[in-house]
């Protein structure tokens, strides 16, 4: 019963380490020595090999990353589930992340920066957190986590989805019809939606003249959800006041990139999250033996929905 592991080879002993100790009879390989493939069962990736039809004996291919959408589903073998691990460490990273720029924007601090860069000394007026909404696009795990987590900030929490879902203390919205009113009503728009042709460019002008004027956004979600043209036109106008992102359609962006110099936008380079091996480990592991049981896996992919 073989594991090969086919992402970032820096964490790969790590990964094979905490199988040798907790789960021996699987046995870990570590692209690219990847052996005879047709003993590999199962396959732990950012993306998968190209020579997939090789793999004959695979039953499923976890991923290990909170997003999909770099696999091409279509693709891949009919009867092979893809798998998310739900690293419960991805979701402290999202949390952490949120919150930093959340409470960033909330309390001005790009202002304050940008002040103190010109000797300025200026208080502006607080904004109270039960005066402030924050509107999440994207209520799977992480989202449905930072909404959570702000919730003991006191902020009024909204909650967008494309189906309808139901989180203690958050107004929550489903599918394009409901799209206007909980944009009306976001001073800030932080995005955790996957990446599907239905997501793709929809932080775009027609969004952004929804929200509030002065509201925020921030994109944790993938660089090909936003147009970035549209952004730009958005913060120059001064509709929007400040924008935050950690993910671009090309990462990283060239020098000329827009965004490196704009006063407005606070540029991370991918830094959300990062699938640690200590806290995915006990995800994958439990997926891997309920497989083996027969029983249903956590965070299976549905190939049509293409998350
Ligand atoms: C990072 O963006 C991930 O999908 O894990």
């Amino acid at each position: 019963m073989a594991l090969l592991y086919k992402s970032d080879p820096s964490r790969g002993p790590t990964w094979k380490a905490l199988f040798a100790e907790h789960a021996p009879d699987i046995e870990i390989r570590l692209w690219p020595d990847v052996g005879d493939p047709t003993e590999i069962r199962y396959l732990a990736a950012w993306l998968p090999p190209e020579n997939l039809a090789e793999f004959s004996n695979l039953e499923v291919i976890y991923a290990l990353s909170a997003g999909v959408d770099q696999f091409d589903l279509s693709q891949l073998p009919d009867h092979v589930p893809v798998v998310r691990v739900l690293d419960p460490g991805i979701a402290q990273g999202i949390v952490e992340y949120a919150s930093l720029t959340v409470l960033s924007l909330h309390r001005q601090v790009p202002l304050y920066l940008r002040q103190q860069h010109q000797h300025e000394w200026t208080a502006h007026a607080l904004t109270p957190a039960s005066e402030r909404r924050i509107g999440v696009m994207g209520l799977g795990n992480l989202g449905t986590a930072v909404l959570r987590h702000l919730g003991a900030y006191g902020f009024k929490r909204l909650g967008w989805a494309r189906s309808a879902h139901h989180i203690e203390g958050v107004d929550c919205y489903a599918g394009k019809a409901q799209l206007p009113a909980f944009l009306s009503q976001c001073d800030i728009l932080l995005c955790l939606l996957p990446l599907t042709d239905e997501t793709r460019g929809i932080l775009n002008a027609d969004l952004f003249a929804a929200l509030p004027s002065g509201a925020s956004v921030i994109n944790l979600g993938r660089g090909a959800q936003l147009v970035d043209a549209d952004l730009l036109t958005a913060l120059d106008s001064g509709h929007l006041d400040q924008a935050v992102i950690d993910v671009l359609e090309q990462e990283p962006p060239s020098e000329e990139h827009p965004f490196w110099d704009h006063p407005k936008i606070w540029l991370t380079p991918h830094i959300g999250a990062m699938t640690f091996p200590q806290s995915a480990f006990g995800a994958l592991l439990d997926n891997i033996r309920r497989h083996q049981r027969g029983e249903a896996m956590t965070g299976v992919i549905e190939r049509l929905r293409g998350y």
